[in-house]
């Protein structure tokens, strides 16, 4: 039996200091389990509650699209100025090096290429890889009013399910066919559908009439989905007004590794989304850093 006599009972109890219990930072994440709301706060910046996620992850329907065509030389620069990568497993297992510390957001769905119906993808990754890699989220495309929408929303409810299982967030991405309306009604159902079908955050474009009303209805976290290149400004000023309106960041793609300078743009996108900058400042901001050498 251990000799306990003599030792000095020295245990600070702090019994007139009650245990907090502190929220959870984000949007409709408090009733998740701790390693679901663990990975959203690598995803998410906790002080910020935004992010800044860098969409590389087009190859998988597009083939290598313009300024991807050399992720490890045009890509991984970039990589220090990210909150979050968003990529398939592919790009992630031949050339993001395991070294990094950024958390990585899986490409989860695919099929179709860009020669075919784009609607008609399955999950296109097992939630147990996703572990295997120390994915922070999965992601998924959920096409509503498409061809293929119910299978695609099923996609989605059985990735939810077996996120559920591993702690594993699932990013719902609102894919909008060619020639569907993009409006705010529209996202407003897009989204909607897939945060009550259990997406733990939700990717979507800006729309410029009405975005507010689309994060005020969706009970999760919205991250702006950059689309097609836009001049800097114009996307800078897309970014502010998203966040401004109620988004919890930005998931960009093209708008950055399009840009002529990438890591100026970068730096400004970060800005304007952790810090509120103003678009028009955060243009001075990425000519400044674009004339400085080494990004040009
Ligand atoms: C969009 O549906 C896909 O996830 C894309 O591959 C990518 O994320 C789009 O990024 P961006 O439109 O900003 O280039």
């Amino acid at each position: 039996m251990a000799d306990t006599d003599g030792v000095k009972e020295s245990k600070q109890f702090y019994e007139d200091i009650p245990m907090e219990t502190p929220g959870f930072f984000l949007r409709g994440s408090g009733s998740l389990d701790w390693g679901m709301k663990n990975r959203l706060s690598r995803v998410f910046n906790p002080q910020t509650g935004r992010t800044v996620m860098l969409a590389i992850d087009h190859g998988y329907f597009q083939g290598p699209t313009t300024g991807l065509e050399r992720v490890d030389l045009n890509i991984l620069p970039l990589e220090p100025q990210i909150d979050a990568w968003m990529l398939t497993r592919g790009i992630l297992r031949t050339t993001v090096p395991p070294t990094t510390n950024k958390p990585v957001v899986l490409r989860a769905s695919g099929g179709p290429s860009i020669l075919k119906e784009l609607s008609d993808e399955q999950i296109a990754v097992s939630m147990e890889d996703a572990v295997r890699v120390n994915a922070a989220a999965v992601a998924i495309q959920v096409f509503i009013g498409g061809q293929f929408e119910t299978r695609s929303v099923h996609n989605m409810t059985r990735l939810v399910d077996e996120g559920l299982r591993c702690g594993i967030p699932v990013l719902a991405v609102t894919a909008v066919g060619k020639d569907m309306v993009r409006d705010a009604k529209y996202f407003r159902l897009a989204c909607r559908i897939c945060a009550e079908l259990g997406a733990q955050f939700v990717k979507t474009y800006y729309v410029a009439e009405g975005f507010e009303t689309i994060t005020s209805s969706c009970p999760v976290p919205i991250v702006m989905a950059g689309g097609k290149k836009l001049p800097e400004l114009d996307a800078l000023t897309m970014a502010y007004n998203a966040v401004q309106q109620g988004a919890a960041g930005v998931d960009m793609g093209r708008n950055i590794f399009q840009s002529d300078a990438p890591t100026a743009m970068l730096a400004a996108v970060r800005e304007v989304v952790h810090n509120n900058m103003k678009p028009a400042d955060a243009l001075d901001l990425y000519k400044t850093l674009k004339s400085e050498k080494g990004n040009e």
